[in-house]
């Protein structure tokens, strides 16, 4: 019996341009993600029968999230190995142990986080040897976001998402994350945006956006953080206008809505802000959890 664990990092958004909707029901993205420090942890162990379990575990305060997370075939990491097994012909199956940290239906990826893990561990327990730019073509499938968290750090998201290419980017980046007591779900979030906004332009990135993160230059990269997700995230959930107006109060150099959300995130200037922002924002309404992170950080990888 064989096992590992593998380091699932939570992704933001820095910039995402929402297009049409194609006749596939996703819409067209250009996106550019960061993975961060934060993550969860996928134990996968190996069996020698056929089966694929799972079970979540998630830190003590946050108790009530894993009950969100689905535990049986529906479970992404699940779904992800199930795949993984049919594509390479594997008869035996493993056992999955999901520690949850990223929030659920967050807008941060974590149930496609785990998933991309789940792929890394099981390739790695069953002995595949496949690369991560093949385990990243079955990613696809698996969700959008899915193949970016297999590369992380610093990518370009174009196609629905999943078409990932690198981004120069230098230096390392403070954030601070304000989970919300409540997750958002994506569908939804998309079919305001569509209600709000029926006729998107052709999505595009913003040059000085690269320019920010190729010049580690935190102020300029502040200025351009973009969410064409944000307004249908605040029509579905207007205290979140809130939450980022106490974050920029307190000296944040910008604040966004992550992805889909409910999740925000700000920006730092210093880490030095972190404590002051931290205090402000346990405040907000709603407010679960506030978190100090860093960027960009790994995709996927096995750390024992
Ligand atoms: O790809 P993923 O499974 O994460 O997508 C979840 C949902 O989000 C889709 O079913 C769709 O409603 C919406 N979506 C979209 N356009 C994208 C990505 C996601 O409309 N590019």
């Amino acid at each position: 019996m064989t096992t590992t664990v593998v380091r699932a990092p939570a992704k933001i958004n820095l910039g995402l341009s929402v297009g049409p909707l194609r006749d596939d029901g996703f819409h067209e993205l250009a996106t550019v993600y960061m993975a961060l420090d934060l993550h969860d942890t996928v134990r996968v162990t190996s069996r020698d029968d056929e089966q694929v379990t799972v079970t979540v575990q998630a830190d003590a305060q946050e108790g009530d999230e894993a009950v969100a997370v689905p535990l049986g075939p529906d479970n992404l990491a699940v779904r992800a190995v199930e795949l993984l097994r049919g594509a390479a012909e594997v008869t035996n199956g493993v056992d999955l142990a999901i520690r949850k940290v990223i929030p659920v239906a967050g807008g941060m990826a974590g149930g496609s986080s785990d998933a991309a893990a789940a792929l890394v561990g099981a390739n790695h327990v069953w002995g595949l040897g496949w690369d991560r730019e093949a385990l990243a073509e079955l990613a696809a499938d698996l969700g959008s976001d899915v193949p970016f968290l297999l590369h992380g750090g610093v990518g370009i998201g174009t196609g629905r998402g999943e078409k990932i290419s690198p981004v120069l980017s230098r230096g390392r980046y403070g954030f601070i994350v304000v989970v919300a007591s409540e997750g958002l779900s994506t569908p939804s979030v998309y079919a305001e945006f569509d209600r709000l906004e029926p006729e998107p332009e052709a999505p595009r990135i913003a040059p000085e956006l690269m320019s920010a993160l190729r010049g580690h230059d935190t102020e300029r990269l502040g200025e351009h953080l973009a969410n064409d997700l944000e307004a249908a995230a605040l029509s579905l959930r207007p205290e979140l206008d809130r939450v980022l107006q106490i974050g920029l109060d307190a000296g944040a150099l910008a604040g966004i809505v992550s992805g889909s959300g409910p999740t925000c995130v700000f920006l730092l200037e210093d880490d030095a802000d972190a404590a002051m922002l931290t205090t402000a924002l346990w405040a907000a309404p709603g407010c679960a959890d506030v978190i100090h992170t860093h960027g960009p950080a790994a995709g996927a990888r096995i750390v024992s």
